[in-house]
């Protein structure tokens, strides 16, 4: 029997040509990059839990501002290579330097730009400058008269420059949006850069800095869950080039399971087209309701445990008491003080790192829900279990 070939991936993002929804936060994007194009950059950042789509839509971004003509500059995984702004003022410039370098081979281009290129130093040199704030202040100007530089040379071959940062929470807790703040808005007063932050953001969320000025330099996006209509095109897309068709009643089960979340849903087509066997030629519902134990166990284990498992064990059980206790996925603080017998000021630390983690989402004040019906599910049966 020859190998089938499962046309799910939950491991990879999405690859634009099978890339639905989001209409939106690309329409906000392709009218920011046109405003940078014509010399008035606009920035944003989209925000969103674990498994909702950033690192996808950088990609559509990516294949949209390319078209456009633009310089466009992938950066992420920054751990490794940055603790401070110096370091990140550095993988900026190298970042895109590099991307120059693999896009115009300089051997071929023995051009003034080709000289430019190969003799520009991208390196930030701060030797005998011992002050914190001082040294902040010349990374500041040096960075913002390369970036400045490159701009100058390269704005006869590109339309813009278009900056895509993926991970980029993990620059929020150094303090670099800020930094990046400061040193692009002058750097935009006459350079086509546009930046595109993707993370999991505190900024946007708390209620004191909806109107601070990072919320007005890279205004946020949050992706919300997949509607029936984009997972029913999602999905009638993907299985195109295999031959298996879909009915209408096991794509509507397909959503429901999913409740529209991207990762689950792409976890559960690939556990229901792996379960066919060769002869089966539809997936209809009975297909996707013989597969919801394997669902159950493979969600378990490659995304629910790995948020529960490394919460403390007064945070677990409080987690799972107010999981068993409530009958949707909705509950109120009143509810949750009831519940477990604590008091709001001592919960409250507790919700903190649920809504980090994504495990709550807060849609209005006092108000929580569990982030799937499924995790919920995994919370009681682990109660009940002793597990
Ligand atoms: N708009 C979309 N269309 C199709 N598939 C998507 C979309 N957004 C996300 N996915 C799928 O969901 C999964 C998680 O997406 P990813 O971009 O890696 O999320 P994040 O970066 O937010 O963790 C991937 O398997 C990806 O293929
Ligand atoms: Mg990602």
């Amino acid at each position: 029997m020859p190998i089938r070939y499962n046309p799910f991936n939950p491991q990879q993002p999405a690859k634009p040509h099978f890339f639905v929804g989001r209409d939106n936060e690309l329409k906000i994007f392709q009218n920011f990059l046109g405003q940078t194009i014509h010399g008035s950059p606009m920035n944003m950042s989209i925000t969103g839990d674990r498994g909702m789509g950033k690192t996808s839509i950088l990609n559509k971004f990516e294949e949209i501002a390319k078209n456009e003509g633009a310089l466009v500059i992938r950066i992420s995984n920054y751990e490794v290579n940055i603790n401070n702004i110096i370091e990140l003022s550095e993988f900026l410039v190298t970042s895109i330097q590099r991307e120059l370098i693999s896009r115009n081979p300089i051997s071929k281009t023995l051009s003034d730009f080709g000289s430019w290129l190969s003799s520009f130093k991208p390196t930030i040199e701060l030797k005998g400058i011992s002050v914190a704030i001082e040294k902040k202040q010349i990374a500041q100007d040096i960075l913002r008269e390369r970036l400045q530089e490159i701009w100058r040379n390269i704005k006869d071959k590109y339309s813009a420059i278009v900056i895509l940062a993926d991970e980029a929470e993990s620059l929020e807790d150094i303090g670099a949006l800020t930094f990046l703040r400061e040193v692009f808005q002058r750097v935009q007063s006459d350079s086509n850069y546009m930046i595109v932050l993707a993370g999991k953001f505190n900024f946007p969320e708390r209620m004191s800095e909806q109107f601070s000025p990072l919320n007005r330099f890279f205004p946020a996006q949050r992706l919300r869950r997949l509607e029936v209509k984009e997972v029913s095109v999602y999905l009638e897309n993907r299985l195109k080039e295999t031959g298996i068709t879909i009915s209408k009643s096991a794509t509507h089960e397909i959503f429901r399971l999913s409740e529209g979340h991207p990762y689950v849903l792409v976890c559960v087509s690939f556990l229901v087209f792996d379960s066919l066997n060769e002869y089966e030629k539809e997936i209809d519902k009975q297909v996707v309701k013989r597969c919801i134990w394997k669902i159950r166990g493979r969600l378990s284990q490659d995304f629910f445990t790995p948020m529960f498992h490394p919460l403390s064990p007064q945070a677990k059980k409080i987690i799972s008491l107010i999981a068993s206790n409530i009958r949707g996925l909705k509950f109120t603080l009143n509810e949750a003080t009831k519940i477990t017998k604590m008091q709001n000021n001592q919960l409250s630390g507790y919700f903190g790192e649920f809504l980090k983690r994504g495990i709550l989402t807060k849609p209005s004040r006092g108000v929580y829900w569990i982030f799937h019906t499924l995790f919920k599910e995994y919370l009681v049966y682990n109660k009940k279990n002793n597990i």
